[in-house]
């Protein structure tokens, strides 16, 4: 494990803006002077309302999209610079996305899905393909779904599945959008447990978005974002807040087993 004073940052984000022009011409700013350093071994959670801009700055920490303002700098060199056609390789090679909608091929199956990225590895990793991919699948609780179309699979599965391809080519940087979001308490534990075991595997960054707090206090340290300002936030303030806003419906009032602890709440609620 490397101390805190050796770490080496992988993507810096520096004053970081984006706004998009609407069809009323009018100019919608979804992120605000956003500056973040995420180091190799880093785990970094972000929690935010609905529209924040969580996805956004995701997209634009793993290159995928641009900031209309600032400077995107991965491994020191600087995104904008770059030709496209490095970019995609760099992104390839280094980051690994869990998206909110998943976006696997459909009418593809689990396996395909999950060898996608390794199509364009080298060596071992593009020649064992298969056999990675599929136990990256037996890691995620798929291993017996392996052959199944991927819009044949229950949410849950079909996350499992984006889990498993965002990780198969041992990334440096991975990104994971609400990676838990579909699944139930137990499984969102296991997978999350995954997420921390590969990056610490490979000494990655995580960068975990999640609306539930247990999610977030697994990371090492913890944003908000509000209104496209970033801003550290305070788990346990959060945690307090949700406990005190906690009111059991009344019928469950009386079965305490059925209800779902306060504390799992949404964090942006
Ligand atoms: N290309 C775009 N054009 C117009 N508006 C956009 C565009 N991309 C994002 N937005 C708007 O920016 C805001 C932030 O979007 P984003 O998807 O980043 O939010 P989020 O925090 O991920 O929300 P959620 O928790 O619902 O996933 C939203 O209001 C969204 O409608
Ligand atoms: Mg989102």
């Amino acid at each position: 494990m490397r101390q805190w004073d050796e770490l080496v940052t992988l993507v810096a984000l520096a004053d970081v803006t984006k706004s998009v022009r609407l069809p009323d011409d009018s100019e919608l700013e979804i992120l605000r002077g956003i500056t973040i350093d995420v180091s190799a071994g880093d785990h970094v959670s972000i929690v935010g309302r609905s529209g924040s801009g969580k996805s956004t700055l995701l997209n634009i920490l793993g290159m995928l999209d641009a900031p209309t303002r600032g400077t995107v700098a991965f491994e020191g060199r600087e995104v904008r610079r770059m030709r496209s056609g490095r970019l995609d390789r760099l992104r390839g090679d280094n980051v690994g996305f869990v998206f909110q909608q998943f976006n696997l091929l459909p009418g593809r199956t689990a396996l395909d899905n999950v060898m996608m990225p390794l199509g364009h590895a080298k060596g071992r990793l593009f020649w064992n393909r298969r056999q990675i991919a599929a136990d990256m699948l037996d890691r995620v609780g798929l291993g017996h779904r392996i052959e199944q179309v991927a819009d044949r699979l229950s949410g849950g599965e079909q996350q499992r599945v984006a889990i498993a391809r965002a990780l198969v080519r041992r990334p440096v940087l991975i990104l994971a959008d609400e990676p838990t979001g579909a699944l139930d308490i137990d499984t969102g534990a296991t997978v999350m447990s995954l997420l921390d075991e590969v990056a610490t595997e490979t000494d990655a960054a995580l960068v975990t978005i999640t609306h539930d707090l247990h999610v977030a206090a697994r990371a090492r340290r913890h944003y908000r974002l509000d209104a496209g300002v970033l801003e550290t936030a305070d788990l346990s303030r959060a945690f307090e807040a949700s406990t005190l806003a906690a009111s059991v419906p009344s019928n469950l009032a009386a079965v305490p087993s059925a209800s779902v602890p306060a504390t799992r709440r949404e964090a942006s609620s």
